[in-house]
């Protein structure tokens, strides 16, 4: 059921727009013919004209270009009908978007835009005939804006300006002949970064703009001679300010890094758009998308109208002031962000106020750091292979059950905590959500009930939101009094049990403290007096009978709209259309108490009266028709309203021959054989008074909702802290979940530096395999403490990048604050993770697959601590058996000598386990082939000590179909090399399988 704002309501219920089927034909019988009411038609026909008065608010927006000269002699006297005009002043001020003008029931666009967008959106062009000519056009419905937003806007990276109809004051056009009735004003700039409430963005994502400062200037144009030393110093030493922000939800933060780490940052926040300084517009776009790195995004430039130089000037888009004590904290770069986000912001929401929550700052040291290339190579938010949510870590961890909960993980996932408080807080709570059945089941039930209240009450914010959504908030307020409920009485039931229960083996009981920091996080007394008031005033079956209606009328405009636009290009008339409409909606309806109305009575003591007058008015109105009926012996007789009559009476059939005679004042309209219409002064008095007790109710009802909609605005601190709760809860019952169905445990986190997994399993891996009725074979790792390295041989696919993704993604779930899939972990908190997996091309950037490889792996031994976390898979494998040993050998010896970090190294350079003997804390580790005498032969999947020399390449390559011809030669090969001194391996098959030692080499890069 699509949302309708109130006032949308009201105008559809007031007498003058009683006929919506009608108000939908409207704008395009502009084009084709007289409108069918009196009322709208001085709206909509006015007709070609050929003198236009313009009033100065009616004026277009901000300063702009003269039109063209217009051709011919008579060209002064001819002008595009006003909305054209309105229409090409809003094009030329946004003259980077595409305007989208409001017409009637039609968001529509014309001249060469319909050209350019219309087949991109596959809108049908018309065509509109105009004294200067045909005009191309291509429009809407009003209902669908939604739809063709997300096409511009989301799949096309579009700005759309909108542009709205507004009503002239009185005084500006009546009386006066070609006056303009409406005024164009682009109200809003959509951009992928600016969504507010569109029923298109992800709901299990956050729709991030981010801004990004630069400190001083960009170097001339990048090339790979710029990837010196010098660049990488300037890189790092070139400060940038981040700000990024949420419109949907309101969140708001800042953060300080270096150029260096950009490309990890933006990836980290996973923004839908960009937005960079304008000075910035000259640099190459290669090299912006080097600086940035590339990901999904729209980049846009934006120049700073309102420069504001501290925090201070932000109040006024934010729902409280930042503190003066936090205020010092921000820096200059992050200042300069955080102005460009809202400079921006401000542009394109033009008139509409927002507020945004105060904003958070974000520090490196908070988080483990996860590189660009980690992120993708993890699949963690989504796969490597296709980029699609399915196969990626969140997606086998999130059992979430609200969407604002999903986000909440998402974010968590891509930011792991290093904080040993924070991760244990979160581990407490899953830990209780996961002993504890009840708690969890009754947690998730009442979460299953809340509707996605950041989001809700963003659109509150920015002075939206319906009655819908009053009441979504309102049972949403009320889950957050029964979890509070359901939270308390646990505690309460459990807080003596102490020691005498010990829920989850790696994990101590838990004292139920934190429990009461959650409760105590939980602020209701305001937002339950909210829930209660709209609970109080809105009639939720009012509300039900309203969508029906609405649904209704909705098919009915879409159905029509269909048939004109497609009438319209087959150049055919379309006065059907008109038939149809009557057809459908007598035009003529009969006034009774059959409204509609949103609001109970009892919701204020106006409301109350002035349903109790209409009522009575009604019953006036009741005995007047008997009365009627009885002096003309009519029992037909109906007391009718329509458009174009006003209010009148209606006679059919046999009762129609009669005489009004009898009537003194009745004056006829018109009269067939079976019907007779006639006006008639009680009547007409009585109806205009009912029509007023009606308006009466709608604007009460108005009042009453902007003081209910004032109230949440009120409370939207609180709502929004007791909806973080939610999320906690809900991402908490999550993890406990997906631990109880694949049998997860608690990790131990610590201050040290090694990685102790017994029986790890790969999350994904495992899970699909268990699908499949196949079993994961667990592995433990013990690196970090003496042995700092494992140097991993084995077949191929016998597990060995499993292994070493396994282990990342268990660092990464553990400092989430979630479960991890194996037996027994005990981590010591992780700076960095790196993960050098999949080599892939990167042509654009003028970089080949070798490059790729060493551009990622150079930065790993650039960043890497003591502390970090290293995964490298096949390095080398990119280039010759022989370049590769070498780049892997000294990968190595740099890691052990340099870094110091804990690595997971895979290789098929058997090689390198012989030149690496020296280096004391690297131990080799392999997986195997078990072949049985009879030639069958399986994969062993378990890790053990040792080299494993055989890469048995031959069997992956029958396995995946390879002809047999094919095989028997490269197995002809494999025996002639073997024979051969110079190889012991298969090597020049292809990369990611065995050559042989090279032994110089291992010499040069010792
Ligand atoms: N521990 C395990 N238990 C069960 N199956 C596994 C295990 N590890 C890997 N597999 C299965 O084997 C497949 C290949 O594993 P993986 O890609 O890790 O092999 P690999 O040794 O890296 O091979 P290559 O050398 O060709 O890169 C996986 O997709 C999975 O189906
Ligand atoms: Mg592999």
């Amino acid at each position: 059921m699509s949302r309708r704002s109130i006032s949308k309501v009201i105008a559809r219920s007031t007498p003058l727009s009683s006929s919506s089927a009608s108000a939908v034909l409207q704008p395009w019988r502009a084009i084709r013919g007289p409108a069918p009411t009196a009322v709208r038609s001085s709206i909509w026909t006015r007709g070609v004209k050929t003198r236009t008065v313009i009033k100065a608010s009616s004026l277009p927006q901000g300063v702009l270009a003269p039109l063209p000269p217009l051709e011919g002699d008579d060209a002064p006297t001819k002008s595009y009908p006003t909305v054209l005009q309105q229409h090409l002043n809003n094009v030329r001020k946004f003259s980077d978007c595409v305007v989208l003008t409001r017409v009637g029931d039609f968001y529509e666009m014309y001249f060469d835009q319909v050209k350019e967008f219309a087949p991109l959106v596959n809108l049908k062009v018309a065509k509109r005939a105009t004294l200067l000519g045909d005009v191309p056009m291509a429009g809407f419905q009003h209902t669908q804006l939604d739809r063709y937003l997300k096409m511009f806007v989301h799949d096309l990276g579009k700005q759309v300006a909108i542009s709205e109809q507004v009503r002239l004051p009185e005084g500006e056009r009546s009386g006066k002949a070609g006056a303009p009735m409406y005024d164009r004003k682009v109200t809003r700039v959509i951009t992928a970064g600016t969504l507010i409430d569109e029923n298109f963005m992800d709901p299990y994502e956050n729709n991030y703009l981010l801004a990004v400062h630069l400190e001083g200037a960009l170097p001339a144009q990048s090339t790979p001679a710029i990837r010196s030393e010098a660049y990488d110093r300037y890189k790092r030493t070139t400060k940038v300010g981040l700000s990024w922000v949420d419109l949907s939800s309101g969140d708001f933060y800042t953060q300080s890094s270096d150029l260096a780490s950009l490309p990890s940052l933006v990836a980290r926040v996973g923004p839908r758009e960009v937005v960079l300084d304008s000075t910035l517009e000259s640099a190459g776009q290669a090299q912006l998308q080097s600086l940035l790195g590339e990901g999904g995004f729209s980049l846009h430039y934006h120049q700073t109208t309102q420069m504001a130089s501290s925090v201070a000037d932000w109040t006024p888009m934010l729902e409280r002031a930042v503190s003066d004590k936090d205020r010092d904290a921000f820096t200059s770069p992050e200042i300069a962000a955080g102005n460009l986000v809202l400079d921006y912001i401000r542009n394109k929401l033009l008139d509409q106020q927002i507020r945004l929550q105060p904003p958070v700052r974000r520090s490196d040291d908070e988080y483990m750091s996860i590189d660009k290339q980690s992120l993708r190579g993890l699949e963690i938010r989504s796969t490597l292979r296709d980029g699609t949510f399915q196969g990626s870590l969140l997606h086998a961890v999130r059992h979430t059950v609200t969407k604002s909960g999903a986000r909440l993980l998402s974010q968590r996932l891509v930011s792991p905590s290093m904080s040993l408080s924070v991760i244990n807080n979160r581990l407490d709570l899953v830990q209780e959500m996961t002993g504890q059945d009840a708690l969890r089941e009754d947690t998730m039930a009442l979460l299953r009930r809340t509707s996605d209240t950041l989001r809700l009450l963003q659109r509150f914010s920015i002075g939206k939101g319906d009655a819908d959504d009053l009441l979504s908030l309102a049972k949403t307020v009320d889950v957050m009094g029964r979890s509070s409920e359901v939270l308390h009485d646990h505690i309460v039931k459990h807080q003596d049990r102490a020691v005498e229960e010990v829920v989850e083996p790696a994990a101590a009981p838990l004292e139920l403290g934190f429990l009461w920091d959650i409760l105590g996080r939980l602020d209701l007394e305001g937002p339950a007096r909210v829930a209660r008031s709209i609970q109080d005033a809105i009639d939720e079956a009012g509300l039900d009978r309203q969508h029906v209606a609405q649904a209704e009328d909705q098919a009915e405009a879409e159905d029509m709209t269909d048939e004109v636009v497609t009438a319209d290009i087959a150049g055919e008339k379309v006065p059907k259309l008109g038939k149809r409409a009557s057809r459908s909606k007598t035009p003529a309806i009969e006034t009774g108490p059959d409204e509609i109305w949103i609001m109970r009575r009892s919701a204020s003591p106006t409301l109350e009266r002035a349903h109790a007058d209409l009522e009575k008015l009604v019953h006036l109105k009741r005995e007047l028709a008997q009365r009627l009926r009885k002096q003309l012996k009519a029992e037909s007789l109906t007391l009718k309203w329509s458009a174009q009559l006003g209010h009148h009476c209606h006679i059919k059939g046999r009762d129609a021959q009669g005489t009004l005679a009898s009537l003194g004042g009745a004056r006829s309209i018109g009269s067939t054989k079976s019907t007779r219409t006639f006006y008639l002064a009680d009547w007409t008095h009585l109806g205009v008074r009912i029509d007023d007790s009606k308006l009466r109710i709608r604007t009460e009802e108005e009042r009453v909702f902007g003081k209910l909609r004032g109230q949440v605005i009120e409370n939207l601190m609180k709502l929004r802290r007791n909806a973080a709760v939610l999320d906690e809860l809900d991402v908490a019952c999550s993890s406990a979940t997906v631990a109880k169905e694949r049998g997860l445990v608690r990790p131990i986190l610590n201050d040290g530096t090694s990685h102790k997994i017994v029986g790890g399993r790969h999350p994904t891996v495992d899970a699909g395999l268990k699908e499949q009725g196949r079993i994961f074979t667990a592995n433990d790792c013990a690196v970090g403490d003496q042995e700092k390295i494992y140097l991993i041989t084995g077949p191929n696919m016998a597990g060995k990048s499993t292994y070493l993704r396994q282990n990342a993604l268990i660092t990464v779930l553990a400092q989430t604050g979630c479960y991890v899939p194996a037996d027994y972990a005990e981590i010591g908190l992780v700076d960095k993770i790196f993960s050098r997996i999949g080599s892939a091309d990167n042509l654009y950037q003028d970089q080949s697959t070798f490059m790729v490889e060493m551009l990622e792996t150079a930065e790993i031994l650039k960043q890497a601590t003591p502390r970090s976390f290293v995964i490298m898979d096949e390095v080398g494998r990119g280039t010759t058996p022989e370049d590769g040993v070498a780049v892997g050998y000294a990968c190595l010896h740099h890691l052990h000598y340099v870094n110091r970090s804990r690595t997971l190294f895979a290789t098929h350079f058997h090689a390198l386990a012989d030149m690496t003997r020296d280096l004391d804390a690297l131990v080799c580790y392999c997986t195997d082939v078990a072949e049985e005498g009879d030639g069958s032969w399986a994969y062993v999947h378990k890790l053990h000590r040792g080299v494993n020399r055989e890469s048995h390449a031959l069997k992956v390559a029958r396995l995946a179909g390879m002809p047999e011809s094919t095989i028997a030669v490269a197995a002809g090969v494999l025996a002639g090399l073997r024979k051969d001194r110079r190889y012991s391996g298969a090597g020049p098959l292809g990369h990611g399988t065995a050559p042989d030692v090279a032994p110089k080499l291992a010499a040069a890069a010792g």
